[in-house]
C-alpha cells in the first residue's frame, strides 16, 4: 500500500514538472514580440496557404505535371579557356558510338548545317579536317567555328536526377561535354529560322554538342543545340540554353548559369535539365 502511494505521488509529480514545462514554453513562445502563433494557430488559415491540422503547410494549392526526368548539372572549378584537346575530343565521340574519324566530320558536318540553317550563317569555308582540330575563321573573320571539349579543370558533374515518382543523387558523376561551337570576333547581325538578331560582344557563342555521362553503369548521351546564342551579362556571368534530344527521355530544354569570377578564373556553374512528358499519339 506504501509502495503504492509513492508511485501514485511520483507520478503526479511528474505529471505536474511537465505541466509546468509545456505553459512556460507556450507563454515565452507567445511573448515574444512580433510573434503571434500559439500552439492553437497552426490550425487557423495562414496568410499565405492552408495549414493543416498535422501542422504541414501547403502552400501553393496547386498540382504541377511532373517532368518525365530532369538532371542537375554543377560546375566549381577553374575556368583554363583550355577547350581544345583532341584526344578526349576523340575519347568522348567514341563513347557516343562514332568510331571513326568519318563519322565524327559527319556529325561535325550536321553542326554546320544547324549554324547555317538556324543562324542563317555562310560556313562554308570549314574543312573536313577542321572537324577535329580546327579554328576556322568563318563570316569574313567575325566568327570563329571550331571543335571543343569542356576542360576537367571545370568540375563539370551531374549531381541529382528525378524520374516521374522519385529523386537520386550522385555522387561526383563527371560530365563529357564536347562538339562544335561558335565564337562571335566581331559583332553581326543574323536571320535564321531559329535565331533572328545581332551577334554581339562580347562572349557570344552558339553550340552544336553532347553531353556524356555514366552514373551506376549505365551511359547517357543528351544531344544539344543552341536555340538562342550563350551571352555573357555584366562581364562575369554567363547565360546558356538549348534544347536537348534524347533516344531516352526524348525532347528536353536546358538553361544555366555560370560565374567565372574575373580574377581567380573560379568558375560556378549550375544547369538543370527538363524533359517533359512525351507526347503519346
Ligand atoms: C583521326 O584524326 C586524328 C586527329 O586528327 C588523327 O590523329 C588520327 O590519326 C585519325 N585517325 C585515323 C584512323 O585516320
Ligand atoms: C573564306 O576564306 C577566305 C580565305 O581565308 C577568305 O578570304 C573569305 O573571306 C572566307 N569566306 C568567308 C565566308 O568567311
Ligand atoms: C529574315 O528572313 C525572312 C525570310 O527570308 C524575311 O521574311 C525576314 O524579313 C528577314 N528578317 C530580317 C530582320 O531581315
Amino acid at each position: 500500500m506504501l509502495k503504492m502511494v509513492m508511485l501514485l505521488s511520483q507520478v503526479t509529480f511528474v505529471i505536474m514538472v511537465s505541466l509546468v514545462l509545456w505553459s512556460g514554453g507556450r507563454a515565452r513562445r507567445g511573448g515574444r514580440r512580433g510573434h503571434h502563433y500559439s500552439s492553437r494557430s497552426r490550425y487557423r488559415p495562414g496568410s499565405f496557404g492552408v495549414w493543416h491540422p498535422s501542422g504541414q503547410c501547403d502552400v501553393s494549392q496547386q498540382s504541377y505535371e511532373v517532368y518525365d526526368h530532369t538532371f542537375v548539372f554543377i560546375m566549381d572549378g577553374k575556368h583554363t579557356g583550355e577547350e581544345l584537346d583532341p584526344v578526349r575530343f576523340l575519347n568522348h565521340h567514341r563513347c557516343a558510338g562514332r568510331l571513326t574519324n568519318e563519322s565524327i566530320i559527319e556529325e561535325g558536318k550536321k553542326a554546320v548545317q544547324f549554324f547555317e540553317e538556324g543562324y542563317g550563317l555562310d560556313l562554308s569555308n570549314v574543312t573536313d579536317s577542321d572537324f577535329i582540330n580546327g579554328q576556322v575563321p568563318v563570316e569574313g573573320g567575325r566568327l570563329i567555328f571550331k571543335p571543343f571539349i569542356v576542360d576537367l579543370s571545370d568540375n563539370y558533374r551531374l549531381i541529382s536526377e528525378t524520374d516521374r515518382y522519385s529523386g537520386k543523387l550522385h555522387k561526383d558523376v563527371p560530365v563529357s561535354d564536347a562538339g562544335w561551337m561558335l565564337s562571335v570576333e566581331e559583332p553581326l547581325d543574323v536571320n535564321g529560322t531559329l535565331f533572328t538578331g545581332r551577334l554581339g560582344l562580347p562572349d557570344t557563342f552558339i553550340f552544336y554538342a553532347d553531353y556524356i555521362f555514366q552514373a551506376h553503369f549505365r551511359k547517357t548521351i543528351i544531344h544539344y543545340e543552341s536555340r538562342y546564342p550563350s551571352v555573357d551579362i555584366g562581364g562575369r556571368f554567363q547565360f546558356f540554353e538549348a534544347a536537348l534530344f534524347s533516344d531516352e527521355y526524348g525532347e528536353g530544354y536546358t538553361t544555366s548559369i555560370f560565374e567565372v569570377e574575373p580574377v581567380t578564373r573560379n568558375k560556378q556553374g549550375r544547369e538543370v535539365l527538363t524533359f517533359p512528358k512525351r507526347k503519346t499519339n
